[in-house]
């Protein structure tokens, strides 16, 4: 093969920078790969705007469906993001004999098994690094490197936009999820409508392609437990400080035997611990193999060249299987696609942890024993309470840790809780990640 030729659909902040990459490092990536690695086309609707790239005018194109149909390119990258046409697109790719690298993990998360079944079937690759954890080469170490190792627990910081919120209001006790949410717009960080992100769904979808690599189950995001972070209350930021906690939005994986807990939600995590560090914009990823031990793995997980280093490490990888015929080598997702997992993801109600409870009572004798008696009666062992100062509406903030308990007792004995006279509205739940608690 002389060359390997690439076409890219979507020409805006990571395609930009594969272009970019491509031409301030082809030296290099030509070095590695053993050919020259060329941009054939780039499609986009958009083909006024000045990208600061020079791109020689001939190869730009709106039209997407030929870029997927020219045979003379051997991997496609889509990078337009959303369902469609992106989906239909890559399908089309597959049944022209082409190889597929996506930054899509909506696309992945929500239409996988349609996606993944197709590139089977037509003896296609495709790969997604830069759909979870941005620059973070995350998923080949999942899938190559780390390939000897049974997955005990996966903790991980999957969106930058929610990791700089909680940062700056960890930083600034005293600021709101909204002042800092508005902070995060004019940076530019969090969208005009940032729902996905602090909502937690650009975190689940990243979830699900995680949990297909560390344990080939492979689930749609509403089978999980997914909590964004609009309800973070400062006040419960600066109590997490006085037990030496952070609060992060944390994907969590644990195995117990074939079964996982996967679920996405703030959790409390020990200031010490290595994700607590993971600050800003920056992504983490904090795993424990049962061969290699713990590892964690951090970087920008948005932006132009960040992402666009992971779609490049995508489309070398094709570029050497295509020049050497020989692609497939490993399956997208780690396991065969015909292989089917033994385990089942747990339900939330069925999960067992330690909890932060936060209530609002009225500063009266008895009340502590009344709520203490209902978490006894559901067995939920108390570790340590603090009750702040009373508040202008009479009431006074207590905050309860527990030890292990069922969320499924947590969850009855809260709603319990939240109707007795004393208290007002319904209890804060957030899990804890701690495993100095018991
Ligand atoms: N919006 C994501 C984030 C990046 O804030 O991390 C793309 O997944």
């Amino acid at each position: 093969m002389k060359e390997v030729s690439i076409g890219l659909i979507g020409f805006g902040t990571v395609g930009t920078g594969v272009v970019k990459i491509l031409q301030e490092n082809r030296d290099i990536l030509d070095a590695r790969v053993g050919v020259p690695v060329r941009l054939k086309r780039i499609a986009d609707l958009d083909l006024q705007t000045d990208r600061g790239v020079n791109v020689e005018r001939s190869i730009l194109t709106t039209d997407a469906w030929g870029l997927v149909r020219d045979p003379e390119i051997s991997v496609v990258v889509e990078l337009i993001g959303g369902y469609e046409p992106a989906k239909s697109l890559i399908l089309e790719a597959f049944r022209n004999g082409k190889h597929v690298v996506t930054a899509n993990k909506a696309l992945l998360a929500e239409h996988g098994p349609e996606i993944f079944g197709a590139a089977y079937k037509a003896g296609a690759d495709i790969a997604f690094e830069a759909a979870v954890a941005g620059g973070i080469p995350i998923l080949r170490s999942l899938r190559e490197g780390l390939v000897a190792n049974r997955f005990e627990k996966v903790l991980a910081i999957l969106n930058g936009t929610c990791n700089f919120i909680l940062t700056a209001m960890d930083t600034n006790p005293r600021v709101s999820f909204d002042e800092v949410l508005r902070e995060a717009q004019a940076l530019g960080y969090a969208e005009a409508d940032p729902s996905l992100d602090i909502d937690g769904i650009d975190s689940a979808h990243k979830l699900v392609l995680v949990l297909g690599l560390t344990h080939g189950i492979r689930v749609p995001v509403k089978s999980l437990h997914v909590e964004g972070i609009r309800n973070i209350d400062p006040f419960d930021v600066r109590m997490a400080h006085e037990f030496s906690y952070k609060i992060k939005l944390l994907a969590v994986i644990k195995s117990h035997g074939d079964d996982v807990d996967a679920r996405l939600h703030p959790t409390l995590l020990p200031e010490n611990h290595p994700l607590a560090r993971v600050d800003g914009v920056f992504n983490g990823i904090y795993l424990r193999g049962d061969m290699v031990g713990e590892q964690l793995f951090y970087g920008r997980g948005a932006g132009c060249e960040p992402t666009a280093s992971a779609v490049i490490g995508d489309v070398i990888e094709m570029a050497r299987g295509v020049a050497r015929g020989e692609v497939g080598r490993v399956p997208p997702l780690g396991y065969p696609e015909t292989w089917k997992a033994p385990g089942r993801v747990k339900q939330i109600s069925e999960i067992n942890t330690n909890y932060y409870l936060r209530i609002h009572a009225m500063d009266r004798p008895g009340v502590l024993s009344k709520v203490s008696g209902i978490m006894s009666e559901h067995d939920i062992s108390i570790h340590s309470v603090v009750q702040k100062v009373r508040q202008s509406s009479g009431t006074v903030p207590v905050v309860f840790l527990t030890h292990r308990a069922k969320e499924a007792d947590i969850q009855t004995a809260c709603e319990r809780i939240s109707r007795l006279e004393i208290v007002e509205g319904a209890p804060v739940v957030i899990r804890i990640e701690d495993e100095t608690l018991d």
